[in-house]
């Protein structure tokens, strides 16, 4: 079969490979599922893997098959296959289990593990493929009503775990109902994060870089929610302009120095969620004693969230599934930028490099 391979550590290196197809009886136990896959989105980490900053090959192998955003249809089951059977939808997770405490319970999202395993990232293969096979344990059945979003499922789980995460977090305070929300970045993730928020029915404000109105405000404002530009709105500035802070904040910009704005743009209680994976090594000064002072006073909580387990997958899917029937048609919105065939693979790196007015950029694979 084809797939879309890079050689890490050689820059810009993605190319077409030829490989043999998996086979459900690859995977032990009689657990295997074999799916072909429709469709696979990419992001800003296939960016990196390509451009050699992130990423490894699996042992044994020159190369790695990237993609870890994948959507497709189950071909073949193996005998102790209950959960998903020929012609189902599906996304698979993207980590594997590691050693640490946190792996052995099913939460290798939490790993302590230095090393990790993730499908299409760092030593496993991915998605980018005709077929793949894996445990029944990693498949997650879409149902067909979601066919046509399904490839922005494994997004969505990024969101989902920062937003249970941040609940979870908030459960010290005994009461706890946050009312207003700040979403830093408009991009796939920060559109994601604003819809999940206002499907939990907080009042959202958006925060961009690009002055509206474009796709991505309409976007925003499609959910009832406030889009403003940080240019016309200072982060640090917006607690005076929004009664007195966010009870929660989503930073999902890449772009670290956000992250100490938003500490100021907290509420009292507040909890602010970090998902942006910045791999350089920028510095910013701060005012230290006013954040840490307004942190003390104010009992506040930043916490850092990264993959997701099986868990945000299914919480992906109920709530895609409420936002069709809340906001039909929004989820197809985000689908920009399609590339038919593996044989593209240049034209999606191109797209995913270039194209200003892209929010996803994906493989029409089959
Ligand atoms: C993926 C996550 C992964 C993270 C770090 C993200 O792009 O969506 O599944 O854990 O990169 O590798
Ligand atoms: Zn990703």
């Amino acid at each position: 079969m084809k797939a879309i391979a890079v050689t890490p550590g050689v820059p810009d290196s993605v190319h077409l490979v030829e490989m043999p197809a998996p086979e459900v009886e690859d995977v032990p136990n009689g657990r295997g599922v074999l799916v072909q896959v429709l469709r696979v989105g990419v992001d800003g980490t296939d960016k990196e893997i390509n451009a050699a900053e992130y990423g490894a090959a699996p042992e044994g192998s020159d190369f790695l098959v990237i993609g870890h955003e994948g959507f497709g249809r189950v071909e073949a089951v193996g005998p102790n296959v209950t959960e998903v059977e020929p012609g189902d939808y599906v996304v698979a997770t993207v980590r594997r289990p590691g050693r640490s405490i946190y792996d052995l319970i099913g939460t290798s999202d939490m790993t302590t593990d230095s090393v990790y395993y993730e499908r299409g990232i760092n030593l496993r293969h991915g998605y980018l493929a005709e077929f793949y096979a894996d445990d029944a344990a990693f498949i997650v059945k879409v149902p067909q009503g979601l066919k046509e979003v399904g490839v922005l499922l494994e997004p969505m789980t990024v969101v989902e775990k920062g937003v249970t995460q941040a609940f979870e977090v908030q459960r010290r305070l005994r009461v706890w109902r946050p009312r207003r929300a700040a979403v830093m970045g408009a991009g796939t993730i920060g559109l994601l994060a604003t819809l999940l928020l206002r499907l939990r029915g907080l009042e959202v404000v958006t925060f961009g870089k690009t002055p509206k109105p474009y796709l991505n405000s309409e976007l925003v404002e499609a959910l009832g929610a406030t889009y403003v530009t940080s240019d016309d709105v200072p982060v640090a500035e917006s607690p005076q302009r929004y009664g007195g802070g966010f009870d929660l904040i989503f930073e999902a910009t890449g772009y670290s120095p956000i992250v100490f704005d938003s500490m100021q743009a907290l509420a009292k209680n507040g909890v602010l969620v970090l998902s942006s994976v910045t791999g350089g090594d920028r510095r910013v000064e701060v005012p230290a004693d006013k954040i840490n002072l307004e942190f003390v006073l104010g009992n506040k909580v930043m916490v850092g969230t990264v993959n997701a387990n099986r868990e945000y997958f299914e919480a992906g899917v109920r709530d895609m599934s409420q936002a069709e029937l809340q906001y039909p048609g929004w989820l197809a919105r985000l689908l920009t930028h399609p590339v038919k065939g593996l044989e593209n693979y240049r034209e999606l790196f191109e797209k995913l490099t270039t194209a200003k007015d892209a929010i996803k950029v994906y493989c029409e694979v089959a």
